[in-house]
């Protein structure tokens, strides 16, 4: 995420640098081609695949800054080093029980690595290996870059991995990488249900793409928005109601599940339990492009330039986490779940009277915590095997129905 933005006219967003645009303009042209060998519409889940991850051109896969305050977005690992921090507690609890490693899933920059690392070691938990998983070849070479500079006791247990292992145990962590996997667009009208696809277009105004919708009928996606209409959208469902499935995360979750021998996944992320997903008065869905820290609806702008993400359905993910044999060990907001794994502790190791310290950090807490910034928008769900003790991420607060 990406927080707090202001929405703008496109048209005065911060202008790119010529070979910004050139890189933009490469990426059109190689989406645009896929489109014509595929007779002239692609779905939106693969537009915004090949936008986010074609190889050497696409927003993650390529060398543009995203992170920070000279990218586009903030996480939280960016904000504070207290959300690694209190993470790290949670995951020495898990390690405790079962022991094993950890994995971390789409690490970015290698902020969240490197403040876990620190923090493991500061706990006596140390696990062997801290594995690291990432789709990009530039962040991976980011986060090699940042880890190389802990101390070498920890640096020595970061190991990159090109796909998931077979099996696993231990903590398997992710943080914002459920909102960049790639959704289909679906609409649901009197005329029946339709899939948004991507087409080639002049505009005339320099974007290339256009929306384009084709009747649904069949397959995975067909059933997927047969059962949200039913079920979410009331009868009458409304006039027109756009809005995206993500088939891919309850897909990504299943492969965790086959993975995970013992141990927990936790999962951290913008979005809300199907029932609210998929209110019917949600009309416009949840689409959300980031560019130099503002946000927009439009993903055709510009794209490798800007990231693409929708919210997180957490009842899919749960679903599909007990669909393939795992408990859900907990869903809470990202403020509960911080304060459970101890954040005012932390907090409170640091002097009240030294100004120049704690100020910054308690900022960064209510950041992090407070329900008008990230407390509650993001959500924090785990799901694991062979775990008794109850997580102490979900202890504190009420937690949240699915
Ligand atoms: C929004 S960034 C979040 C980065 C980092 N976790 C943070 O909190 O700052 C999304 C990250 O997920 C990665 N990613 C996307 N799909 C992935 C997948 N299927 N497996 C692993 N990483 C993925 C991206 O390349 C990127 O590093």
């Amino acid at each position: 995420m990406k927080t707090p933005l202001t929405s703008r006219e496109l048209g005065q967003l911060p202008q790119p640098s010529a070979e910004a645009l050139a890189h933009s303009r490469g990426l059109q042209s190689h989406i645009a081609d896929e489109i014509g060998r595929e007779g002239g519409w692609i779905s939106f889940s693969r537009y915004m695949d090949l936008a986010l991850y074609a190889p050497g051109l696409g927003y993650y896969s390529a060398g543009a800054r995203k992170f920070g305050p000279a990218g586009d977005f903030v996480t939280a690992p960016e904000i504070s080093a207290l959300f690694g921090q209190c993470l790290a507690r949670q995951i020495a609890e898990v390690l405790a029980e079962c022991g094993g490693d950890v994995l971390e899933l789409g690490p970015g920059s290698g902020k969240l690595a490197w403040d876990v690392l620190l923090a493991l070691d500061e706990l006596g938990a140390l696990p062997q290996r801290y594995l690291l998983l990432e789709v990009s070849g530039d962040l991976r070479l980011r986060q090699q870059e940042k880890l190389a500079t802990l101390p070498p006791h920890l640096a020595a247990r970061a190991q990159w991995l090109d796909a998931l292992p077979p099996s696993f145990s231990g903590a398997v962590i992710a943080n914002e990488v459920l909102d960049v996997l790639p959704v289909h667009v679906v609409s649901f009208t009197n005329g029946g249900m339709f899939e948004l696809g991507v087409v080639a277009a002049d505009a005339g105004d320099g974007q290339r793409f256009a929306w384009r919708s084709r009747l649904l009928q069949g397959g995975p996606l067909a059933v997927a928005a047969g059962r949200i209409s039913s079920a979410y959208l009331g009868n009458p469902p409304p006039p027109a109601y756009t809005t995206e499935i993500c088939l891919a995360a309850p897909a990504w979750v299943s492969s965790l599940a086959t993975m995970l021998e013992r141990g927990a996944i936790i999962l951290i992320d913008y979005g809300f339990r199907a029932a609210e997903y998929y209110h019917p008065s949600r009309t416009q869905g949840t689409l959300m492009c980031h560019y130099r820290h503002y946000a927009h609806t439009d993903p055709f702008y510009l794209p490798g330039l800007q990231d693409i993400t929708a919210h997180v359905d957490f009842t899919s993910v749960a679903e599909a986490g007990r669909a393939a044999g795992l408990d859900v060990l907990g869903y809470t907001t990202q403020g509960n779940f911080l304060i459970g794994c101890g954040l005012t502790d932390l907090l409170a190791r640091a002097d009240p009277r030294n100004v120049t310290d704690y100020l910054p950090l308690a900022n960064q807490a209510q950041r992090l915590v407070s329900p008008a910034e990230m407390g509650e928008f993001f959500k924090v769900i785990a799901l694991g095997k062979g775990l008794d003790t109850p997580l102490r991420g979900f202890a504190s607060g009420h937690p949240l129905p699915l």
